[in-house]
C-alpha cells in the first residue's frame, strides 16, 4: 500500500477573505487529484467558513485544517474554539507548533490535551516537534519535525538530517508514525525532503502563502 503524502499548508495569521479566497480559486483547480496526496489548508479561523464554501463549490483536493484548538471540549472556555465546534468546519489540526510554545505559553501537557480533543472530534492532529527531545503525547500518528531556527529563516536543515530523525523517532514510536519535515521548504527544495524514505511530506508557512509557489510544490510532490 503507497503511504500518504502530505502537503500541509499553516498559513499562520496571514489573508483576509478575500485574499484566502482567490488562493483557493487559483490553486484548487491546479491541484493533481491523487488518492495518497493529502494537501491541507490551515487558514486562521475567521477564514475558515468562505474558504469550505469555495472548497467544496470547486470540488477541489484540499483538506481543511486548523492551526491550533481548546485543550477544553464545549462550554464556558471564553475565546477558545472547541475540536467538537471545530469537526463542522475541518478535520485536521496542527497542535504545538513553536510560536505557540513561544509566544502563548504552551506546554506539553495542553499540548496532550488538545491532541485528545482532537482525536475525540475525529480530526487528524499534527503534533510539532522541535527535535527529539520534545515528547510525542500518546495516541499520536502523525509529526512533523521544525527545527526553531530553520522557521521563516530561508535556511532549512539538511534532508539528510531530517530523515535521520525521523528514522530515529520511528525506531523509538514505531514504523506508524508519520514524519513530516518544515522549516524554509519552498518549491526548490521540496523534492529533496519528500524523497527521503522516513518523511511523509512537509509543513509549509510562508512558501504556502504565494498561489504560483505552492502550486508548483504540490506538482513537484507528484513528478
Ligand atoms: P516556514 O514555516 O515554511 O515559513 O519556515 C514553517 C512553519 O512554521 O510551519
Amino acid at each position: 500500500m503507497n503511504k500518504n503524502l502530505w502537503i500541509v499548508a499553516n498559513w499562520k495569521s496571514n489573508k483576509t477573505i478575500a485574499e484566502a479566497l482567490e488562493w483557493v480559486t487559483q490553486v484548487g483547480p491546479q491541484l493533481p487529484h491523487q488518492e495518497t496526496l493529502q494537501v491541507v489548508l490551515c487558514p486562521t479561523i475567521s477564514v475558515l467558513s468562505e474558504v469550505k464554501k469555495a472548497i467544496t463549490v470547486g470540488g477541489y483536493p484540499i483538506r481543511l485544517g486548523v492551526q491550533d484548538l481548546s485543550p477544553f471540549g464545549i462550554g464556558a472556555y471564553t475565546g477558545e474554539e472547541a475540536a467538537q465546534l471545530l469537526k463542522e468546519l475541518v478535520n485536521f489540526a496542527i497542535l504545538g507548533h513553536s510560536e505557540r510554545r513561544k509566544n502563548f505559553g504552551e506546554t506539553d501537557e495542553i499540548i496532550a490535551k488538545k491532541l485528545q480533543q482532537a482525536q475525540q472530534a475525529q480530526m487528524t492532529g499534527l503534533v510539532c516537534l522541535q527535535g527529539l527531545e520534545t515528547p510525542i503525547p500518546q495516541g499520536c500518528t502523525l509529526v512533523a519535525y521544525e527545527p526553531v531556527w530553520a522557521i521563516g529563516t530561508g535556511q532549512p536543515d539538511t534532508p539528510e538530517n531530517a530523515n535521520q530523525l525521523a528514522e530515529q523517532l520511528q525506531k523509538l514510536h514505531g514504523d506508524d508514525l508519520a514524519v513530516l519535515y518544515g522549516g524554509s521548504v519552498t518549491a526548490a527544495n521540496v523534492k529533496e525532503f519528500i524523497s527521503k524514505p522516513n518523511l511523509s511530506g512537509v509543513l509549509i508557512g510562508n512558501a504556502s502563502l504565494n498561489e504560483a509557489e505552492f502550486i508548483k510544490i504540490c506538482k513537484i510532490a507528484v513528478e
